[in-house]
């Protein structure tokens, strides 16, 4: 006997209700399904860190963390991500002192006018819990979905190298003891 489909909540074209998990706060409104998370949390939610630069999925501008994972917050569908855990630019340092990659960007001249920087930061938090013990060329490669107009690539992999040693050393900090390999 054929399985029956199993029932499928339709939603739209008009608004419906979302409620979406940002820095450990939950958000609500009533918009409509095409709406992106990087629209909604901009202009519904006030996170204005995440920027809006290509909206079409290429720069990196709008990084967030999404269960831990890079993406894109404007190639997400705020409606599709009702279930995940966001992670933005605003959670970090929200204790008043910057969190160790802002400090790496800072200690290594790895901006200009600053407009990627919240993007690049939050991809740099997603690229070392990928690859806590980078190469230059992890480096290069893992950072490389984020663009830089004011050029500043070299400061850059300077500041992710440095948040990575940091990242290492706080972790044998609280274990005593060097890590295995290291
Ligand atoms: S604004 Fe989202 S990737 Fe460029
Ligand atoms: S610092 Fe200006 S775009 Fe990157």
């Amino acid at each position: 006997m054929a399985a029956r489909p199993r029932a499928v909540r339709i939603v739209g074209p008009g608004k419906t209700p979302i409620r979406v998990q940002i820095n450990a706060k939950p958000y609500t409104a009533t918009v409509e399904p095409c709406v992106t998370l990087l629209d909604a949390m901009r202009e519904l939610w006030g996170l204005t860190g995440a920027k809006r630069v290509c909206d079409r999925a290429t720069c990196g501008a709008c990084t967030v963390l999404v269960d831990g994972r890079r993406e894109y917050a404007c190639g997400l569908l705020a409606i599709d991500v009702q279930d995940s855990l966001i992670t933005t630019i605003e959670s970090l340092g929200a204790d008043g002192s910057l969190d160790p990659v802002q400090q790496a960007f800072l200690a290594n001249d790895a901006m200009q006018c600053g407009f990627c920087t919240p993007g690049f930061v939050m991809s740099c938090k997603g690229f070392l819990l990928e690859s806590p013990h980078p190469t230059p060329d992890d480096i290069l490669k893992g950072m490389s979905g984020n663009l830089c107009r004011c050029g500043t690539y070299a400061g850059i992999q300077k500041a992710v190298a440095a948040a990575a040693a940091e990242k290492r050393s706080r972790r044998r900090g609280k274990t005593g003891r060097p890590r295995r390999g290291k």
